[in-house]
């Protein structure tokens, strides 16, 4: 049995996961969010805690007991460039400092922090990237990012705080949200589904590393619940893939028209290449992702014609 404490787990990393760890009838969960999820209701091992993360200045008495602490909130993202700098800091980074202050009076609880694969190694050429390399990101979540890892080695290093960082490529594998702004596969087949052309930023042969939302959170769960040798871990498929083939790869599983592309220029926060080596995790966990992306658009695809948003 394991208690499971998951802030921002209604989301759509944190619904996935939270499923995969009720599964577990032993396991007690307690998901930290501003929103309640209502699928998690079918759940008699989850309850529910609502929080507004970014005004806490403190969460005395609110870890202990717990095993695992899953940190799985940010308030913006990669997009969203310099202009909300103070905002990030003050929503994103004050209140995790506050968490990691509770979190070192407790040396049984492990921390496990979603970082982003996708944007702290910045511009680095075009070879797979691996922890090794030190990270330069080109925007600002990706500092933030950065800076919250760099606040974990502080608390490991200064009171022997457990941490895991999960530098995570670019998960897909679902259409649950709306208005959505990250994550090129559920915009694009939302464009072409609904007969809209689609915005490419560049020539679209920008390349990213595309991991379906299940081996995501499979790797997530080996990478925080194993020993190994810790510190971070990159989790993608380890495969690039351009914007441009993505749109073919979509279209053909849809079998409709191609759609009209309107080319504007890259925003300054868009790497030309981003794939994450992981051979970390394959090397201490045995892990592999398992779904390819042709059939993870298979996936997606079926499971939105089944009349769910979810595939
Ligand atoms: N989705 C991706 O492409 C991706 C890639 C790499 C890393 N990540 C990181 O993984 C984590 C989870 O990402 P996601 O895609 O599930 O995000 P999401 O936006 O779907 O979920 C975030 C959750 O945080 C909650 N939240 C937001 N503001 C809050 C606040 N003030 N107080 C309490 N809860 C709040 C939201 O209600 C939501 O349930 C994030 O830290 C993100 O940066 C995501």
């Amino acid at each position: 049995m394991a208690k499971y404490l998951v802030f921002g787990g209604s989301g759509f990393l944190g619904s996935r996961l939270i499923a995969r760890l009720a599964k577990q009838d032993s396991n007690q969960i307690v998901v930290a969010d501003v929103n309640r999820n209502p699928s998690f209701d079918k759940y008699e091992n989850v309850s529910f805690q609502e929080i507004d993360f970014i005004n806490k200045n403190s969460f005395a008495g609110e870890i202990a007991g717990y095993d695992y602490v899953y940190h799985l909130i940010s308030t913006i993202t990669p997009a969203d460039g310099t202009k909300d700098a103070f905002r990030e800091l003050e929503e994103n980074v004050r209140p995790t400092l506050a968490l990691l202050e509770e979190v070192k009076l407790h040396p049984g609880v492990r921390l496990i922090f979603l970082s982003s694969g996708g944007t702290v190694y910045g511009n680095k050429g075009s070879v797979p990237l691996s922890e090794e390399l030190l990270p330069a990101p080109i925007c600002n979540y990706g500092i933030s990012k950065e800076l919250i890892e760099r606040y974990l080695f502080l608390y490991h290093h200064m009171y022997g705080l457990d941490y895991r960082i999960l530098r995570l490529s670019n998960p897909y594998g679902t259409k649950a949200r709306k208005n959505q702004k990250q994550g090129l596969i559920p915009i694009v087949m939302d464009c072409i589904m609904r007969g809209e052309p689609v915005t490419v930023f560049g020539n679209g042969r920008n390349v990213r590393d595309y991991i379906h939302v299940e081996d995501a959170i499979s790797g997530v769960l080996k990478a925080a619940e194993n020993g190994g040798s810790g510190g971070i871990y990159n989790i993608g498929f380890g495969k690039g893939h351009s914007i441009l083939e993505i749109i073919d790869l979509i279209v053909k599983e849809l079998g409709c028209e191609y759609p009209r592309l309107i080319f504007v220029p890259d925003r300054k926060c868009d790497v030309e290449y981003n794939v994450l080596d992981n051979s970390r995790m394959k090397a201490e966990f045995g892990w592999e992702p398992q779904i390819c992306l042709e059939e993870g658009i298979r996936m997606m695809v079926n499971g939105i014609r089944n009349g769910g948003e979810n595939g």
